[in-house]
């Protein structure tokens, strides 16, 4: 079978949360979802009560909430159990200081106490700051500095990448671990467990408006951007997750990223417990074999993971998952990179499932355009708008363009998850809306007759890899603290696997010559000071840079054209000195 771009998928036979799209799109109402919520009664609000204590006060503490597997090692919690774990960490939270509105923290791998931790914070209502496991110092200093961190969840592993001492607002460092995993001023979690009795009533209520998470995104200007969501995101959460993700009772539910990316937290745990799904928790890094492994052993039935994963399962060959039992899956998503119509018929031809794409972004707090599993899917699209959720293609004055034409992907800003501000930066968070009502993604598309939106790209010079978004600007700054580099340009370059991957051109000082050793060094400064993914996989030493003439900035859209062999448009502005891409051989 080929998959023309364009071309209908039809939904397999099933029933499904959402069945008529249309129907819903005409009768939709952002309030008559409240009404699912305990708050709608009660006035009291708590996202981590809707996720976990409500099940247990309904009757459902002894549905398992969590299944972990890491290799050998595996823990069930119930949704009881997690409960009591979350009010009991967060007993210890409020005995060191904290309180409402305080910026919590967790640096932790994929495992449970990651998942306690960043609950117990927003149990009393703190703001849960947590930080992918592959950072280094910087990328951790950058965020906890912005955040003004006052207590830190780490373990002993991890919690060596902190520059603790360099961040003055930080009073407290908790290690998830035994008393002698810790270093001079640190407090052992698991020993302060024992020695405190959980306040089962520790919760503190708040209203709607309140932060609750912080999630930190790159521009492609200056350091990352403290993105605040509010509990009002729960609304958008929990129906996302019951139409989109499809989450039913007895669903075995596993997202593959880490809760310091918005995907790992919204669709992670919030999505997924807001609907009583169980939670399957990964430990360790991709692995075809151990993959599809976690899918058999869990019995997972919902999948939600990234187009790089899929593409990299695909490369594996077509024998690798007969191995397994894979028959436990219904529902596979994908987010974050375009998904290539070839994974989505690989998918319906070796698992016998299609793949779901979804389009948001960190600051949206949820799913805006998305395939239903009761729709077509055309292949190259990225679905239609959530029903509640206004999408339009306007051009640079902000009308709105007709179908089939390419402008900015724009969404209405009147739904519940869109983020409540930009931590410290109201200029960088007013930016987002330049027209009157609307949000402006950055990202280029078009729309279709049928509503369904095509992605065309970004909109600035952000970088795709593998699904991370990637600043140019802070590997280039970076790139140019290591005394070898004098100047630096970083494009993204497409990539089969990856999307894109990050490639450096830099000018070296005088005093240097280029050698692969020395490039080498270049890349590892840049992974052991921001974090791997940020490392360029390629460097290329040229004799000089394009800049414009008069204010000699780089210009990245010619080392772009010049990679890709393309025109470099308009070079008006170039320097006269720098027309062509010189390459300094060693
Ligand atoms: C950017 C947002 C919250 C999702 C994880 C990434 C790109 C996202 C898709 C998709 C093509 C996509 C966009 C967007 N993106 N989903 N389905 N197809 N591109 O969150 O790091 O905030 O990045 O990821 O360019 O603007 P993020």
């Amino acid at each position: 079978m080929t998959l023309a771009y364009g071309n209908l998928i039809q939904p397999l036979q099933r029933e499904h949360h959402l069945q008529d799209y249309q129907k819903a799109v005409e009768s939709f109402n952002w309030q008559d979802v409240e009404q699912h919520f305990t708050w709608y009664k009660t006035g009291k609000v708590n996202m981590v009560y809707e996720c976990l204590d409500r099940h247990v006060y309904e009757g459902y503490g002894d549905k398992l909430a969590i299944h972990y597997i890491n290799g050998d090692i595996e823990e069930k919690y119930t949704f009881a159990q997690l409960k009591q774990k979350t009010d009991h960490v967060a007993t210890v939270y409020k005995k060191y200081g904290i309180q409402k509105g305080d910026r919590v923290f967790i640096f932790l791998p994929k495992n449970p106490d990651c998942y306690i931790a960043i609950l117990a914070a927003i149990k009393i209502g703190a703001i849960a700051g947590p930080l992918f496991e592959g950072f280094m110092e910087e990328s951790i200093k950058d965020r906890m500095l912005d955040c003004g961190a006052k207590l830190l969840v780490t373990d002993h592993v991890l919690g060596k990448r902190v520059p603790k001492s360099t961040i003055p607002t930080l009073e407290t460092v908790l290690i998830a671990g035994e008393p002698e995993q810790c270093e001079a001023g640190e407090i052992s979690l698991y020993a302060e467990l024992r020695n405190t009795v959980a306040d089962a009533n520790v919760i503190e209520w708040g209203t709607l408006d309140d932060g609750f998470i912080i999630h930190y995104t790159s521009g492609s200007t200056g350091k990352p951007k403290g993105v605040l969501h509010r509990q009002k995101a729960m609304i958008h959460q929990y129906l996302t997750g019951k139409w989109v993700c499809d989450v039913k009772e007895d669903d075995v539910y596993w997202c593959t990223s880490h809760p310091g990316w918005v995907t790992g937290s919204v669709y992670g745990l919030y999505a997924p417990w807001l609907n009583r799904a169980t939670v399957v928790i990964h430990g360790g890094r991709f692995d075809a074999d151990s993959w599809y492994s976690i899918i058999e052993k869990a019995g997972v039935t919902i999948w939600y993971s990234a187009p790089t994963a899929f593409r990299m399962l695909m490369a594996e060959g077509e024998q690798l998952h007969l191995n397994y039992d894979l028959s436990s899956l219904r529902h596979v998503l994908s987010v974050g990179e375009p998904l290539n119509p070839e994974a989505i018929r690989w998918a319906i031809e070796e698992l016998n499932v299609r793949i779901h794409d979804t389009w948001w972004m960190t600051e949206t707090g949820g799913h805006l355009i998305v395939n239903f599993p009761s729709q077509p899917i055309k292949p190259g699209s990225m679905g239609r708008a959530f029903p509640g959720i206004t999408v339009a293609i306007l051009d640079e004055d902000g009308q709105e363009l007709p179908n089939g034409e390419i402008g900015q992907l724009c969404v209405k800003a009147d739904y519940p998850g869109l983020m409540k501000e930009i931590w410290n930066n109201p200029e960088k968070f007013q930016s987002y809306f330049p027209y009157e009502g609307w949000y402006v993604s950055g990202d280029m598309a078009y729309k279709d007759d049928e509503g369904y939106i095509f992605f065309q790209g970004r909109n600035d010079d952000m970088i795709n890899s593998a699904g991370e978004s990637i600043s140019p600007f802070e590997v280039e700054s970076k790139l140019i603290e290591h005394p070898a580099v004098a100047e630096a340009g970083v494009i993204g370059k497409p990539d089969a696997l990856r999307g894109e991957i990050v490639k450096a051109f830099i000018v070296l000082g005088p005093l240097y010559k280029p050698s692969s050793a020395l490039l080498e060094e270049i890349r590892l400064f840049v992974r052991n000071h921001l974090s791997a993914h940020n490392a360029p996989r390629e460097i290329e030493v040229l004799e000089q840079l394009p800049k414009t003439r008069i204010s000699g900035k780089i210009m990245r859209r010619v080392l772009k054209a010049w990679e890709l062999n393309l025109d470099p448009g308009d070079t008006s502005q170039l320097d006269g000195g720098v027309l062509a891409r010189v390459a300094v051989v060693s």
